[in-house]
């Protein structure tokens, strides 16, 4: 809707749970770039969104002149597929820099056909890290560390992890300032959140006390289901405004973009789900959630 629209109306724009929906002014040029804001985008569910949104996140954020590194933490490799690269193809990735003393995150860091959004890819070596990573001294925070460097020359940078609250999601949450819950909107969403949140706060209380939630991200919406919409408002019951007013729809556009290997922000740019992602980049600089 315009701005034009919107003043002729009297009620103001809602979001899809009822609540008024602020305005996300479009984000100021960044004069300089770094450090960044580390965001783990976490739940031990699969096939809830979590690699669709780090991508297509990413690439709005860089759409907005943010300089993004996204890490492909989990040794399926989605969002290293679904940026172009082919996993097997790759000889060194996130799991060198992990296990390789001296290791320079450069040295496996590659750019996309995004300009600004870059990738450290992962393929199924990195499930051998789980397992090597138990012998190290400060077992939980060797991706902090190793991507420390990193820090100083992006904005943000989006981990998206594995479907699992083992010993690589415990150093995603270590690494992170904040962490970022895409929930399907469907019945058995919640199961497992309270554990999520329970990890989360083990994570602040014994390894990183800056961590914080910052929000949940409904997926797979269908608005024209009263299931979806039941679900959603279930959400909103359990955890009031953490739950973003930015709501992703179900579309076939999100897998059609990921056999292009593309964002849905270059692959359909003018598409409902392009500008549903280019308002939670919106929406989270707006809540100081991202750069
Ligand atoms: N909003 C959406 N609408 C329709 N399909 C989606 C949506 N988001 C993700 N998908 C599809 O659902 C599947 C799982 O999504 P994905 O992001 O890989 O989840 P996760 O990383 O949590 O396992 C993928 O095939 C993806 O293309
Ligand atoms: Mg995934």
């Amino acid at each position: 809707m315009t701005r034009q629209a919107r003043d002729d109306l009297d009620t103001p724009l809602t979001d899809p749970v009822g609540r008024t929906l602020p305005e996300f002014p479009e984000p100021a040029p960044l004069a300089s770039h770094g450090p960044a804001r580390i965001i783990a985008l976490c739940n031990q569910k699969g096939g809830v969104g979590k690699t669709t949104t780090t991508i297509n996140l990413g690439a709005a954020l860089a759409g907005y002149g943010r300089r993004v590194l996204i890490v492909d933490f989990d040794p399926q490799g989605a969002a290293s597929v679904g940026l172009g690269t082919s996993p097997h193809e790759l000889d060194r990735t996130v799991y060198n820099l992990l296990m390789e003393r001296g290791a320079d995150y450069r040295e496996m860091v590659r750019p996309t056909s995004v300009d600004g959004l870059d990738l450290l890819p992962a393929n199924i070596d990195l499930s051998a890290a789980e397992v090597q990573l138990v012998g190290e001294v400060a077992r939980e925070s060797v991706l902090g560390r190793v991507l420390r460097a990193a820090e100083e020359e992006y904005d943000v940078i989006l981990v998206d992890c594995q479907p699992s609250l083992g010993l690589l999601t415990v150093n995603a949450l270590t690494a992170a300032h904040g962490v970022l819950i895409p929930l399907e909107c469907e019945f058995f969403a919640l199961r497992g959140v309270a554990l999520l949140i329970e990890t989360v706060d083990k994570v602040r209380d014994r390894l990183n006390p800056r961590l914080q939630v910052d929000g949940i991200l409904a997926t797979m919406h269908d608005p024209r289901t009263l299931h979806s919409r039941e679900v959603l408002a279930r959400v909103h019951e359990a955890f009031g405004d953490q739950l973003l007013h930015t709501v992703i729809g179900r579309t076939v556009k999100f897998p059609d973009s990921s056999v292009a290997a593309e964002p849905i922000t270059s692959y359909a740019p003018s598409h409902a789900g392009a500008t549903a992602y280019r308002q939670l980049a919106r929406e989270l600089i707006a809540r100081g959630d991202a750069a």
